[in-house]
Order: C-alpha cells, then structure tokens, then sequence
C-alpha cells in the first residue's frame, strides 16, 4: 500500500467525497450539510419460517434530518426507540430498508467503506467492549492508520501520540492495556481512535452513559472542545435529554422509530410542544439525571415496536390524548417557519 506524505497527514483533511477518495479538499466551501437523512427507515423481520410469514418490526420509520457542517444535532428518546439502528445506517454497518443517507451532498448507498471511514466515525457507549483487551492503546488508536496504509511507521506512532494529547491521555498510556485504564480513559482512547482519521462528522452514541457523572461531565467537555478545534458535526444519541443540554444546536426527539419533535436547543428546552418532550423535559430535571433510563412518569412501558398503538404511537401514554390521537398519526409539520417540526394534533 502507497504511503501517504506527512504533509498529507498532518496538514489537512482526507477529500470531503466518500466516492473518490484522490480529489481535492473542499471541506470549508461545500453548500451541502454535512450529513442528511431522508425519509430513512429499516425494519427487521422477526419469526417466520417456511409457512409462516414473520412479524415486522419497524425500528426506524421515515426519519429526514439535516445537520449543518459544524452543528451538534441530538438525537433523543428512550431505549429501544431505534437511535442505535439509526446511527449504524449512518455508519453504513446497515444497510436502510428505504431512504438514503447524504454524506457532504452524496448517497452512502453503494460508497467505498474506507472511503467513508475518512468522513464519519463512530463513538459508542461501552469501551469496554469495543476495544481489544490484549492490544496495547497505541496499537489501538494506531490501527485505522494501519488499515489506510496512512503515513509510515514512524509518523503512524507520531499520530497516535499527538492524538493522545489532544483526548488528554498520558503518553505512557500509549504502551498500556485498556485493563489498566479507568472507565473515563478509556472512553478518551475510543474518542482518539474516532479522531485519528481527522473525520469530519462524528456519531456519538450514548458516549457517557456506562460512565460515573462526575467523569461524564469531563468527557462531555472534551467532546466540545474537539469539535471546535476540529470544526466536527456531530450527532449525539442519548436517552436524557439533561446529557445533550449543554452541548447540542439542535435536538431530534425520537418515538418507536419515528422523530415526533425536531427544533433548536431553545426552542426544545424552553418551549417544547411534544407531550412527549415535555415528559422527557421532566424526567431530565430530575435531581440526579444521567443515572439509567429515566423513569418518564408516563406509567406504562414504551409499546412493543412491532406491535405499535394506531394512530399517534404515543397517544396510550399521552396525558393530553383525544379521539383523533387514536385514530389517524399525526403528520411531523414545520412551525417557527420551517424552523422546527412537530407531529402532534394538539400541539
Ligand atoms: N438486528 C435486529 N433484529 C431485530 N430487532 C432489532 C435488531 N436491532 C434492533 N432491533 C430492535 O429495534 C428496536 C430499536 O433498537 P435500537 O436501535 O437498539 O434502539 P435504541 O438504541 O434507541 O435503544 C428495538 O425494538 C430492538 O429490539
Ligand atoms: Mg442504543
């Protein structure tokens, strides 16, 4: 494999196409938004057999978002409601049922996969699990540079200890197991390993929450900064709305597979129109958010998605829901001039 020059490396960003990875860099210029879901939907067929047709499960239904270069978008709702599903279409590690996804303007269907890599990397929740136990942090935040073929040996081991500054690791930490770390540094070696193909968008899913608050709050921090220094679009997949507060532009409030509210942080936190959001709104002013699944005060559990309620999904939970909330599904409407959106009749 062709190694590339340091100047390469170290200067400036892979080329914003996923498609052709040679051409020039066009980052800053590009009109597009950095990343675009239109009418994006996946289901899973559970059961079935040879004589017996399986049940579907719609785990994402018809979800368009934009995020801006540059821009923080949340993704909100409680377990199971498909933000996972959502940020392993975006990943491209599944494939959509229906709809696409635009990186910088272009489908990810059918793009080269380490084409992609160069653009979107993920973060997830457990670093326990995604990172190898026997592998030592250097050889771990150094692998994707390996698999690229990216820079020699030399300027490799170069990277990963520049990369480990920017997260606020030790150099030492470089020749350590992940064993040997704390919770909180190794959720910063899996922020260095997203970081260290200088990605422009980043899909944080749940990154803090198998983390203690106090060291949340340090990771939360860290993640703003690096998205400043490296002008990073995130979307940020949490199930309490408290975690995304102080970090997000705008927030996407998602119900059994479906964004029921999407507007900016203000509009979200000072005016939410969503009974839903309002509850979950709730369930994040409580004195300890962050810790588990919030109990959302709405009683019953959330509904079997491949079962889901008639008309607004929402309706059998609702404090406020009327005859027509069981019967026809409310429509996602643009408000505030096109500046945010809501699917609910009596909002
Ligand atoms: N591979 C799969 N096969 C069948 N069902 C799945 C699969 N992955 C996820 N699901 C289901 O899709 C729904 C959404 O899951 P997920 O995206 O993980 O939600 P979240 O991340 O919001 O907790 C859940 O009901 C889950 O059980
Ligand atoms: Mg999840």
């Amino acid at each position: 494999m062709k190694a590339q020059s340091t100047a390469e490396m170290v200067g400036s960003r892979p080329s914003s196409r996923i498609s052709n990875a040679s051409s020039t860099p066009e980052t800053s210029q590009s009109p597009n938004p950095a990343l675009e879901l239109c009418g994006l939907s996946k289901s899973f067929t559970l059961g079935g057999g040879l004589f017996k047709r399986g049940r579907t499960l719609g785990a994402v239904n018809d979800v368009s978002l934009r995020i801006p270069r540059g821009q923080v978008m949340g993704l909100v709702g409680e377990s199971g409601c498909g933000k996972s599903t959502l940020a392993k279409m975006l990943l491209g590690l599944t494939s959509p049922t229906e709809g696409d996804v635009l990186v910088d303007g272009e489908p990810l269907r059918g793009a080269d996969q380490k084409a992609l890599a160069r653009h979107i990397q993920p973060i997830f929740q457990d670093p326990y699990s995604s990172l190898n136990p026997r592998k030592r942090i250097a050889q771990i935040v150094g692998l994707p540079l390996r698999v690229h073929g990216i820079g020699t040996a030399r300027e490799q081991a170069t990277r990963v200890a520049e990369t480990l500054d920017v997260v606020g690791l030790p150099r030492r930490a470089a020749e350590q197991f992940p064993g040997q770390l704390s919770g909180g540094q190794r959720q910063r070696v899996a922020i260095a390993r997203a970081l260290i193909m200088r990605p422009d968008i980043v899909i944080c899913d749940e990154p803090t929450s198998a983390l203690d608050v106090s060291v949340q709050a340090q990771i939360l921090n860290l993640l703003l900064d690096l998205k400043t220094e490296f002008g990073l679009t995130y979307l940020f997949i949490s199930h309490d709305l408290a975690v995304v507060e102080h970090l997000v532009d705008r927030v996407a409030v998602m119900y059994l597979g479906r964004i029921v509210e999407e507007g900016s942080r203000e509009q979200i936190f000072s005016a939410p129109r969503h009974p839903y959001t309002q509850a979950l709104l709730d369930s994040a002013l409580t004195p300890e958010p962050g810790l588990g699944v919030p109990d959302i005060g709405l009683g019953d559990a959330m509904p079997d998605p491949s079962n889901p309620p008639s008309g607004c999904a929402f309706h059998p939970r609702c404090p406020k829901a009327q005859a027509i909330c069981q019967q026809t599904r409310p429509r996602l409407e643009e408000f505030r001039g096109g500046n945010a959106r809501v699917a609910c009749h009596l909002a």
